[in-house]
């Protein structure tokens, strides 16, 4: 992806929409600068991120798995709306499910996703809970591109977090989320400038 074209980036989300948002709104105060936000994508009927994207004036369309007969003609009727919007990005923001063949193979080195850990540590769900379970001291966020495989793919950025005493799972979270805002801020400026370059697991930024 060419730095020279502001990168049009659907941001798919199943919940909250905090992340989704977050984005939405650098681009809007100009920290985010070679992005443009076309379209959410949400997969769940009462997931919060769609009021959110409406009010923010972006479109949010509703896939809901449920109503296909495969997970490949679900991908496949999302995959004709994002060329409708002419997406050249997607950036997984809270989005419950793991990305198929169909979404992986259209947009190569183009999909993203923000994990609560630092990745290889505690992937897949309540990735808080499961740091505190363990016992670590310290956590954090992970941004990487997406393979087939959950919370997998080349890792782009990671910031640690510590983990206090009196953490519970909210308050543990909350920190997260402020430093996964920002971690997804500065991760998708330099991927939309076309500075990162994946070789093998190793993501160098150029
Ligand atoms: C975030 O913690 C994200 O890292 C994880 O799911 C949560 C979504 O939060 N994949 P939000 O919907 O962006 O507020």
């Amino acid at each position: 992806m060419p730095g020279d074209k502001p990168m049009r980036l659907a941001l798919f989300a199943s919940g909250r929409g905090s992340n989704a948002m977050a984005i939405i709104s650098a681009v809007r105060s100009g920290k985010l600068k070679n992005i443009v936000p076309v379209v959410v994508v949400c997969d769940k009927e009462k997931a919060p991120v769609i009021g959110k994207a409406r009010d923010a004036g972006i479109p949010c369309e509703l896939f809901l798995p449920k109503t296909f007969d495969s997970k490949e003609a679900y991908e496949r009727a999302i995959l004709v709306h994002l060329r409708d919007f002419d997406v050249h990005g997607i950036a997984l923001a809270g989005y419950m499910r793991l990305v198929g063949p169909v979404l992986v193979d259209a947009y190569p080195d183009r999909i993203v996703n923000i994990h609560p850990s630092l990745l290889p540590a505690f992937p897949g769900l309540h990735a808080q809970k499961q740091a505190l379970d363990y016992g670590v001291r310290v956590t954090g966020v992970t941004v990487h591109f997406v393979d087939l495989l959950m919370d997998h793919g080349p890792i782009i950025l990671q910031r640690a977090v510590s983990v206090l005493p009196e953490d519970t799972e909210e308050t543990l979270g909350s920190r997260l989320l402020s430093v996964e805002h920002e971690a997804y801020i500065e991760a998708l400026e330099v991927l939309s400038m076309g500075r990162l370059r994946i070789y093998g697991r190793r993501v160098l930024w150029t």
